[in-house]
């Protein structure tokens, strides 16, 4: 089997599993694990938090430019507001453009000891890793995805409605997959699972058999 820098990249919209999964994957494999997402919401942060608009092209892209993971030490990045600002900036191709060496560096070397990297977020399978070994597209009905995010927010905020939360998850994800810069989609060849009716534990035995037929073949291949 491949053992040498294997890339997974898992793409998929707010809420559908993506990031618990590939977590378990990474620990599974023996892998680094990159949210991507983080470095998206770390720039909507940074707005938010010096008073800025992150529809301010400019100030985003400068931020983005200068963005360093510690910059996010002790910021709280979860909240649906940093989620809103997170797709704002993220449209802006000025600011896709400055975090994408930093993902590619990432997926290129992982810390030592480590086989490869899983990514997730939005365009690793299309854009940021076209060459992955394994991609995945997880998806899930927006009911569903909503009532997941709608569970995690009233842990931390218990005024949140079900409906604030289904129509921020649907305004992004119109959000996400319209715009003209790496839109949300999944790549040509992308393994498509949907979480809809799966627990956790069900859709990491679908990913696991998704990633292990991948890697087979393409040991097979190569
Ligand atoms: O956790 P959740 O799925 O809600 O969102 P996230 O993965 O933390 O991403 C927040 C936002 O960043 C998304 O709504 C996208 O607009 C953007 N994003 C992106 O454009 N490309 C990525 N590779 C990852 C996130």
């Amino acid at each position: 089997m491949k053992t040498e820098n294997i890339v997974i990249a898992v793409d998929g919209p707010a809420a559908s599993g993506k990031g618990t999964l590939s977590r378990r994957v990474a620990s599974f494999y023996g892998l680094a694990y990159l949210d991507t997402g983080s470095l998206y919401r770390g720039v909507g942060w940074i707005m938010l938090s010096r008073g800025l608009s992150p529809r301010d092209v400019e100030d985003a892209e400068a931020a983005a430019q200068a963005f360093t993971l510690d910059q996010l030490d002790g910021a709280d990045i979860r909240t649906p507001d940093v989620g809103r600002a997170a797709s704002v900036v993220a449209a802006m191709p000025e600011v896709r453009d400055a975090l994408l060496a930093f993902q590619r560096d990432f997926a290129a070397h992982p810390p030592s000891g480590l086989n490869g990297t899983v990514l997730d977020g939005r365009d690793i399978g299309t854009v940021v890793c076209p060459d992955a070994t394994v991609k995945l597209f997880i998806d899930a009905a927006v009911d569903v995805r909503a009532r997941r995010r709608w569970a995690e927010l009233t842990q931390r905020d218990s005024s949140i409605s079900f409906e604030q939360v289904l129509e921020d998850i649907k305004r992004r994800d119109q959000r996400d997959s319209s715009r003209e810069a790496a839109p949300m989609k999944a790549a040509q060849d992308a393994h498509l699972i949907d979480t809809s009716e799966l627990d956790i534990d069900a859709a990491f035995t679908v990913v696991r058999r998704a990633i292990d037929k991948t890697l087979m073949k393409s040991a097979m291949e190569g």
